[in-house]
């Protein structure tokens, strides 16, 4: 899939001088006592707003912020990111504290060209996750032109990622075409390709499974996940996670891949304890009844590595153990580690959101991939190979 969406790149000076441009960024951010503890999805959207900015327009962004229902609840504030903005990268932005009405338009048509309006919590209206015909119509009258830039939440159909489209001319911003361009590649890779699926659930991931399964030429599963898949390969698994549900889906995956001539990895050996709070661990090939699996053994991290060693592109979705607890970090940590050593040397190298993320941030190596995607169920849902309703929504060039 080329991406072929009409861009902001494609207005020009004159079309951006003196116009309100309503941009759907995702500042669904972590927050604590009003502090916001992950910055990346603002910093990611600071492109667009630059670019909007130095163009003469003014810039009002719309976000929401967690699920606050429908009902205003100020715990689901944007304020945070407000103060964030406004005290951390030292830009001038007023907050207004609604998103629809006739206030809001007039604050807005108070400011000066250029400038920057973040508006409340548009999740504080019911109509947005209806994707609410006249409340996307109140959205337009905002602003002359719609710039979505929110790919974490292009998964969504509501008001502000689809509905507004339908009346004003819509274009995507920087950040969104960056996602698209970057995880395009993983459908249409240059190959060898290698995609990493962990995660603790089978039933999270069979779409994307599915759909990797005829393109990759090696899946490496890994998590909790591989133990469903040992448990349908008849291994003795002890008493590792397993979900008997997705025995006969893991069954049918694992025919898929032969049938596909794509080589399924599982891990050969594996870090066991009681629990997941012990920290007695041995590794082992044979899983005993009374223990558990919660990470990849070395003889498993060797042979990924060797695989990863001669892929041109690869995506890592999910980890490979508990990386949040030290005793069961190495798999995903060795593995990161040895991914991150790859950019450099021409290997597309794409971590598609949620906690593999997470990993890469703990190990402090976020700016050594080709791509670190800022959508969880975003990037999951495109890997599966749907189109994205906040990406359809923007026209084809
Ligand atoms: C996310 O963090 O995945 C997006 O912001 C979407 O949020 P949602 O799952 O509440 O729609």
């Amino acid at each position: 899939m080329m991406n072929n969406k009409f861009s902001i790149k494609d207005l020009t000076k004159k079309d951006l001088e003196n116009k309100s441009v309503l941009v759907r960024v995702d500042f669904n951010v972590p927050i604590q006592e009003n502090k916001v503890l992950d910055t990346t999805r603002i910093e990611a959207s600071l492109p667009t707003i630059k670019y909007l900015l130095e163009n003469n327009s003014k810039v009002i962004l719309i976000s929401h912020l967690g699920r606050p229902k429908g009902k205003k609840d100020l715990k689901y504030s944007l304020k945070p990111v407000y103060d964030f903005i406004k005290n951390n990268l030292n830009m001038n932005i007023i907050f207004l504290d609604d998103c629809i009405g006739e206030n809001v338009e007039l604050e807005i048509k108070k400011q000066s060209y250029p400038s920057l309006i973040l508006l409340e919590n548009v999740r504080f209206y019911p109509e947005e996750e209806k994707n609410d015909r006249n409340f996307s119509e109140k959205l337009s009258k905002l602003a002359d032109i719609f710039v979505n830039d929110a790919f974490g939440t292009a998964h969504r159909s509501h008001s502000s990622t689809v509905g507004v489209a339908e009346f004003l001319p819509t274009y995507c911003g920087f950040l969104m075409e960056k996602e698209i361009n970057f995880l395009s590649k993983a459908l249409n890779p240059e190959k060898p390709f290698v995609a990493i699926i962990g995660g603790a659930k089978v039933s999270s991931k069979i779409g994307v499974l599915k759909n990797l399964i005829n393109k990759t030429d090696t899946l490496i599963i890994g998590g909790a996940m591989t133990y469903t898949f040992l448990k349908a390969l008849g291994k003795n698994v002890g008493n590792s996670f397993v979900e008997n549900d997705y025995l006969v889906t893991a069954r049918e995956i694992i025919e898929l891949a032969q049938k596909n001539n794509c080589n399924l990895f599982l891990a050969k050996d594996h870090v066991v304890a009681e629990s997941i709070d012990s920290e007695n661990t041995t590794i082992v090939d044979d899983i005993p009844n009374n223990l558990s699996a919660f990470d990849i053994g070395n003889k498993s991290i060797d042979e990924i590595i060797k695989i990863l060693s001669n892929a041109k592109t690869i995506v890592w979705n999910g980890p490979l153990g508990v990386f949040e607890k030290p005793q069961f970090e190495n798999g995903t940590k060795k593995v990161a580690l040895f991914l991150s050593t790859l950019k450099e040397k021409g290997v597309t190298t794409i971590v598609g959101g949620g906690d593999s993320v997470a990993a890469i941030e703990k190990f402090n190596l976020t700016d050594k991939f080709s791509h670190v995607s800022t959508g969880g169920g975003a990037s999951l849902e495109f890997l599966e190979g749907i189109e994205l309703p906040g990406i359809k929504v923007i026209k084809d060039k």
